[in-house]
């Protein structure tokens, strides 16, 4: 009888080892869950049960912010960047510590590393949406993945840009925006790439973005114009997040199809997409 290949599993029930208030409705849960970390990549995410109750019906869709690892290396849980929206983010804001959650994941496809190992990678976020980079900022900053990474990070002002700080020592050059000026340069976030890609100088480069589909849709813009090839994290709203609900779907170019265009679908064809396919 031919073996049947194992699957990989995704239910997962992970403990709620400790959960950090970082002020201005932003958190942090530590997550023990090993067999999630060993397989979670950046870029990823995973569907958590906010309360086992009826209500919220649906799971949250969260990256992974942070990887968390034992002293011999060993991957032991992954960290959620919280940020309170609506009734499931704030049940998750004042989560008790010891708690089971339950995660579904990991989702969707990660970011991938650029060949060229001399390319310089340009991480550009926008408040939440800097939640990936961390994570893969811990994958890229040592190990065959290596590369040069620089975390462009912006928000309205220096409230949204408070768990900055869980990026010391991580491995990347980070640089602010903020529009208020209150912290780094004054101004959006996409000064700093236009710069960035000015001082480039024929080095290869690489940009990945997160953040409100406002932002991402300027730094496709400025990547298209600057010949730099670009991907895109999508945190669409979700129902499933595993490809049934068509909830998450964003227009991509489609040549040769009657329309020129498609729906696909972020949870599984994503969430990282190529900006050039995306019809912002
Ligand atoms: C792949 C992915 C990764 C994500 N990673 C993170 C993360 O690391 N940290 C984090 O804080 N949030 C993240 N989000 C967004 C997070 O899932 C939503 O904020 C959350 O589901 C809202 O739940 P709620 O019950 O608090 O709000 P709801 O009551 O469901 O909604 C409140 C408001 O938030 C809006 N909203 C809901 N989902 C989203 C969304 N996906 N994007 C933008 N607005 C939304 C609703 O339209 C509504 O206006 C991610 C979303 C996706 C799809
Ligand atoms: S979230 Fe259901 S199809 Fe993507």
């Amino acid at each position: 009888m031919a073996a049947v290949a194992e699957r990989p599993k995704l239910l997962h029930q992970a403990t709620l080892v400790k959960r950090v208030d970082l002020g201005h409705d932003y958190f942090e849960l530590f997550l023990n869950c090993p067999d999630l970390a060993a397989s979670m990549q950046a870029g990823q995410f995973v569907n958590l049960r906010v309360r086992d109750e009826l209500l919220p019906l649906l799971r949250r869709p969260f990256s992974s912010f942070d990887y968390l690892k034992d002293a011999r290396g060993r991957a032991t849980g992954i960290s959620i960047l919280g940020h309170v929206v609506g009734q499931g983010t704030a049940l998750m804001a004042r989560m008790a510590e010891g708690l089971k959650v339950s995660l579904h994941g990991p989702l969707g496809k990660p970011f991938e590393p650029p060949e060229d190992p001399a390319t310089r990678v340009l991480m550009v976020g926008g408040g939440i949406g800097i939640a990936p980079f961390l994570h893969l900022t811990r994958q890229w900053s040592s190990g065959p993945s290596k590369r040069e990474l620089v975390m462009l990070a912006g928000g309205r002002s220096v409230k949204d840009l408070v768990f900055m700080n869980r990026f010391n020592g991580a491995g990347a050059d980070v640089l602010l925006a903020t529009e208020d000026g209150s912290a780094g340069v004054k101004g959006r976030v996409t000064v700093l790439l236009e710069a960035e890609l000015k001082a480039l100088k024929g080095k290869p480069a690489l940009v990945l973005t997160c953040g409100p589909m406002a932002m991402m849709a300027a730094v496709s813009r400025i990547c298209q114009a600057a010949g730099t090839p670009c991907y895109a994290s999508l945190e669409r709203v979700m129902g499933c997040g595993y490809g049934v609900c068509n909830g998450c779907v964003v227009e991509v170019d489609a040549p040769g199809s009657e329309r020129g265009y498609r729906y696909a679908k972020t949870c599984v064809e994503g969430t990282v997409m190529d900006c050039a396919s995306i019809r912002w």
